[in-house]
């Protein structure tokens, strides 16, 4: 790992374009989500950005992805400002993010096998590195080997969320990123989740951007919260300072009912 930032978002703002229909006529209007982000991640950094619904965060992490070109703005990646790279290029340096998308039940192909699965990032390795490397991840995730035969369906939540967790490490990318990974299960799972991602980013030193509306796992997930509202990241900083001496009204409110 060098030093620097791992993503890089400068005066970002983004949205959707929004297809009006009237009576006589179809307008495009642009709906604006996010304002003015500046956003840093650095090196081996765990980042949590809180958010209630509807906040923006999920949008925010598209444009990060590659999937949505702000309005304005740049947005960086490994220092290269991913909209401006050729499809090529772009597709290259965003292999470094892994990614792990919000719902465990909806995110995973129903007919592809759990071992497809995992070896799908892998085709630049001989067959039998893709099964050491898989193994290895399996390990690391704590998921018996067995499931690599299974279908989706046949898994827990926890178990769907291991895989997807599996799947956007096995290609070993510097930044981990993970979209409400907490939200859809139940309470026990919860904490074994937050606990394998600590693991993770220990023992596979990369960064880590979570986002979620829940302040304990951010608690548990950041050295750094950022807190999104209403599309404008409105207080930053040290978790536990953000928590014990809110500085934000809504910040206060927010900590105020968790
Ligand atoms: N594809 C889309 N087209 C138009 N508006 C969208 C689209 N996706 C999300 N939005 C709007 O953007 C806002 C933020 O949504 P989102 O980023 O999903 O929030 P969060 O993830 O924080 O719940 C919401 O008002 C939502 O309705
Ligand atoms: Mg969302």
């Amino acid at each position: 790992m060098g030093l620097g930032d791992i993503i890089r978002l400068e005066d970002v703002t983004a949205g959707y374009v929004v297809v009006k229909q009237g009576i006589k006529s179809i307008a495009r209007e642009k709906r604006v989500v996010l304002r003015n982000i500046n956003l840093r991640i650095k090196d081996g950094e765990r980042v949590v950005i809180i958010g209630e619904s509807g906040s923006g965060k999920t949008t925010l992490l598209r444009v990060i992805l590659g999937l949505l070109k702000p309005f304005n703005g740049r947005v960086f990646v490994i220092g290269k400002d991913i909209y401006s790279l050729k499809w090529r290029e772009r597709v290259k340096v965003l292999r470094q993010i892994g990614y792990v998308p919000q719902d465990p039940y909806k995110a995973l192909n129903p007919s592809v096998k759990v071992g497809t699965i995992l070896e799908e990032p892998l085709e630049a390795l001989s067959i039998s590195e893709r099964g050491s490397r898989v193994k290895d991840i399996l390990r690391l995730v704590n998921l018996p080997e067995n499931v690599l035969n299974m279908y989706p369906m046949e898994l827990s939540g926890g178990m769907r969320q291991r895989v997807l967790i599996a799947r956007a490490i096995i290609h070993d990318p510097e930044v981990l990123i993970l979209d409400e990974p907490t939200s859809a299960l139940d309470v026990s799972m919860q904490a074994q989740i937050v606990n394998l991602i600590n693991e993770i980013h220990r023992k596979l030193e990369l960064a880590v951007l979570t986002v979620t509306h829940d302040l304990g796992v951010a608690q548990y997930l950041a050295d750094r919260a950022v807190v999104l509202y209403r599309g404008e990241i409105i207080e930053e900083g040290d978790i536990d300072s953000i928590i014990k001496n809110p500085r934000n009204e809504y910040t206060r409110l927010l900590v105020s009912s968790y």
